[in-house]
């Protein structure tokens, strides 16, 4: 693998050379196969196509120093890939069988896994593939799953910048019983308001407070940090439940913080940002500090000093540790593959 930054494909551009594809008809699932990664033939009538049944999942495989590769918190991610079907009446993928997809799919790909900072990111997506373009209110009775890897280097590439985040206080997400699914349809009630805001204030992300209510942004949790304390939204049906939070949750009240998972509004946040933290959690990023954040009027608010602070800076090299194996796993979230 190339160790030049610069030659290095953009994150999910480069897929490794093998899948895991199972299908479900008639009730149940088939036996699942590794397969090049390659077009897959659809009808054209497929359920997905026109009523947006799918949805997908978001992991790590990591290289540790002795060469042997570990997959992070696999069991939390395919539990929520179950909810997340659930959810959306699609057939459920069995567990023990997407765990086998995932760990082969990982195995046969095994040379593509990067060193670190980089990882084997894992893609499970499934989608109802029923033909029948007239049942926009009826379940897909057909589906097919399958299992992505794709090798990703560094998110910090050019040093760990402080973000700019939009706060957007009127406009949802997503429909509130469904941010706790991670469905496509998300990503694309997500993009208008993300660009907009982008082209008009020049920011990373958009954190949504719809009502004033702050929730998450586009790809990632949020988190307002300072030593010892930790304020983040108690989970609710209206954003995705991330493991990396739950990680640092787990992590950090171990430490001995005080964690606070409750609803709490923007004002709330400007008051904690005058000399506090603030950051994003998720697989891609882990934990990325927000340096400004800009308000509806277009006034900018410095988070903390304007830098990424250094309580998130040392709990995201924490769990970057415990991720890549130079640190103790005390809650067994790696498994070796
Ligand atoms: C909308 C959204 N929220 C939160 C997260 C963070 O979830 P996780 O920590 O499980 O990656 C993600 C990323 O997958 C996401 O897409």
């Amino acid at each position: 693998m190339t160790t030049n930054p610069q030659a290095r494909p953009a994150f999910g551009t480069l897929l490794a050379d093998r899948m895991s594809i199972a299908t479900f008809a008639n009730g149940a699932w088939s036996a699942d196969r590794m397969v090049p990664t390659a077009p897959i033939p659809m009808h054209p009538g497929a359920h997905v196509l026109h009523y947006a049944s799918s949805c997908f999942e978001g992991f790590k495989a990591y290289r540790w120093a002795d060469g042997s590769i570990h997959v992070f918190r696999m069991d939390r991610h395919i539990e929520r890939m179950r909810q997340s079907s659930r959810l959306l009446y699609l057939p459920v993928p069995d567990a023990a069988q997407l765990e086998r997809m995932v760990l082969q799919t990982i195995d046969v790909n095994r040379e593509q896994v990067p060193e670190p900072p980089g990882a084997l990111y894992m893609r499970p997506v499934i989608f109802g593939t029923m033909p029948n373009i007239g049942a926009a209110s009826q379940p897909s009775t057909e589906a097919t799953l399958i299992v992505l890897a794709s090798p990703v280097w560094d998110y910090f590439a050019g040093g760990m910048k402080p973000l700019r985040i939009y706060v957007e206080d009127e406009r949802h997400r997503t429909a509130e019983h469904l941010g706790v699914v991670k469905t496509g349809g998300n990503y694309a009630a997500a993009m208008g308001p993300t660009l907009a805001a982008k082209e008009k204030y020049g920011i990373d992300q958009v954190l949504f407070c719809p009502g004033g209510s702050v929730q998450e942004t586009g790809a990632a949790n949020f988190l307002l940090i300072r030593e010892g304390h930790i304020l983040t939204r108690s989970l609710d049906s209206t954003f995705l439940h991330g493991v990396t939070r739950d990680s640092l949750l787990t992590m950090t009240r171990a430490m001995g913080f005080r964690i606070e998972e409750r609803v709490f509004d923007v004002r709330e946040m400007l008051e904690w940002v005058k000399d506090g933290e603030a950051a994003l959690s998720g697989t891609a990023a882990v934990l990325a500090g927000v340096g400004t954040l800009v308000l509806h009027d277009g006034t900018e608010v410095r988070v903390g000093s304007g830098d990424v602070g250094p309580v998130t800076q040392k709990l995201r090299a924490a769990l970057v540790a415990i991720q890549n194996g130079t640190a103790p796993d005390a809650h067994g979230w790696t498994r070796k593959v």
